[in-house]
């Protein structure tokens, strides 16, 4: 039965409401959805008429109940284990074992992999699924799975890692017997081990900034971002597609899903590969220049439709292509330029901008600081280590370096030294929003639920008494109000069933 119309104005307000707090474009054959969700949450959240719902959450935070009900009821995305089988071979037969010999012969047993759109989880299982069958010896792999999304409630589905019969129709028969139970409900349950290999995360592809060490995205040999364009407008996929290439390490690749279509325009730094049925289109262009702001200023609702540039067919593998060499860092040599390289991302230039003032003599504990941050970035995650270490020999009671240390410390799985580095972080300074939020998540990560949840809290509290647009100094742009609403986000994917 069709969910009851709404007055046109109404939906175009809730249009304009999405777009603008979300990124996310509403199409004509989505609105039905968009009806049906605010049918059901009218009556959740105890409202007789539609413009009530409507005020009621252009008054509501963008991490409110009611508007975290909207975006869930909008964006369920329909997902499956061992979805789109081209793809996965190439991973099982190509991308892995190339990947896993390598560092094998590099001696670094480590690979990070990130579901950007990653809906119930079950794209982030299917490969840590792959990775359990082609390392007999995973536990002594450094494994960094994440999965983030916008929908709090399928990241809280993916992290219970319970499903269907009908997400599991295309698992082969090996990987169903290993890795799941069925359950008296004949749901069939994900196993522990494997749910302890991934991580998930709330994170607004098109609001948050990326590649960040706190929210680990930096550094990656594998980006999973599949039927998700979808919700964008080509300005905003333009803007991801330069972040994701800032993301990977060189060589890296990108998957899109079979049928993403973007333009061509976007492709600048990556060279394709064809896989089976995909289309090959193949660019030299250097890394791609920071798009500024304004080229993203959300739609209006009258320009929704506007017929878009001819997009190519999407190809399904990209692969970063070497970055060119720049002038910028042999000018930028003064600490506050150091500081504009390391703010846009632009790790290799801050690197050779701190290396020439050492080879001048510089020898402060500020610079050591910044080498360990571009490295660690970079994902030269035992030279940051090294360099982080020099800096607090240098400065003991830095507490940016300790912070640093503890994310350069949970890239390499050292949790135990990664906690201690956190608390003495917050032992300089017990307002540090960010240290109690990765106090929280490591502590959920070891095991310690209540404690997790009780250090997340803590950085909610804080986050929520602080000025609100004061940016926070390790939090990759975020301010206060942003990281709190992350924060809510996080907490209620964590406790779904709390109000
Ligand atoms: C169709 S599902 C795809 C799931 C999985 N990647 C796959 O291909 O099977 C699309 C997912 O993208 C998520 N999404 C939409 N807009 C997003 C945004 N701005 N940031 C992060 N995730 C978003 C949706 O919540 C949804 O879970």
């Amino acid at each position: 039965m069709p969910a009851p119309a709404l007055p046109a104005a109404i939906e175009e307000q809730l249009c304009l409401l999405v777009r603008e707090r979300t990124g996310i474009r509403i199409l004509d054959h989505q609105m039905e959805t968009l009806r049906r969700t605010v049918a059901d949450g009218l009556s959740r959240f105890g409202h007789t008429e539609a413009a009530d719902y409507l005020a009621g959450l252009r008054a509501a935070r963008a991490s409110s109940p009611e508007h975290e009900h909207l975006i869930a009821g909008i964006t369920v995305g329909e997902s499956y284990f061992f979805r789109d089988q081209a793809q996965m071979a190439w991973l099982r037969e190509q991308w892995l074992p190339q990947l896993i010999a390598r560092r094998r012969a590099e001696n670094t047993l480590s690979l990070r992999i990130w579901s950007a759109g990653s809906s119930d989880g079950q794209e982030l299982y299917s490969l840590a699924m792959l990775l359990a069958e082609q390392l007999p010896d995973l536990e002594r792999w450094n494994l960094h799975l994440l999965g983030t999304d916008i929908n709090a409630e399928a990241l809280a589905r993916a992290l219970r890692g319970r499903y269907s019969e009908w997400s599991l129709r295309a698992t082969p028969e090996a990987a169903r017997q290993r890795h799941f139970r069925q359950e008296r409900d004949r749901a069939w349950s994900i196993s522990a081990a494997l749910r302890g290999h991934v991580h998930f995360a709330y994170l607004n592809l098109s609001e948050d900034s990326f590649p960040s060490m706190l929210s680990e995205t930096n550094a990656l040999d594998l980006i999973l971002c599949r039927n998700v364009f979808i919700y964008f407008d080509p300005a905003i996929v333009a803007e991801v597609m330069r972040k994701f290439h800032a993301c990977l390490v060189p060589g890296g690749h990108l998957l899109l899903g079979a049928s993403d279509l973007i333009d061509s325009g976007t492709l600048d730094g990556f060279s394709l590969h064809n896989l089976d049925n995909a289309f090959t289109l193949q660019s030299h262009a250097p890394a791609p220049a920071k798009v500024e702001p304004a080229a993203v200023e959300p739609a209006r609702a009258d320009q929704r439709a506007r017929p878009k540039p001819p997009p190519q067919a999407a190809p399904q593998v990209v692969s970063v292509s070497q970055p060119a060499p720049t002038a910028t860092a042999a000018a930028a040599t003064s600490y506050e330029d150091i500081t504009r390289l390391l703010g846009r991302e632009a790790w290799r230039e801050a690197l050779e901008a701190a290396a020439s003032r050492q080879m001048r003599g510089d020898d402060s504990a500020l610079l050591r600081q910044f080498r360990a941050k571009a490295l660690a970035n970079l994902g030269r995650t035992h030279e940051a280590l090294e360099a982080c270490d020099a800096s607090l020999a240098r400065e003991a009671g830095d507490k940016h370096s300790h912070f640093l240390r503890a994310l350069i410390l949970l890239e390499l799985h050292r949790l135990p030294a990664a906690e201690e580095s956190l608390r003495r972080t917050l032992f300089l300074d017990r307002y540090f929003v960010e240290a109690h939020y990765q106090l929280g998540l490591l502590q959920m990560r070891r095991g310690a639920h209540l404690g997790g949840l009780k250090s997340m809290k803590n950085a909610l509290a804080i986050a929520e008494r602080a000025q609100p647009d004061r940016r926070l100094h390790d939090a990759a742009g975020r301010d206060h109000e942003r990281m709190a609403a992350i924060l809510r986000h996080e907490l209620r994917m964590y406790e779904p069933d709390k109000p």
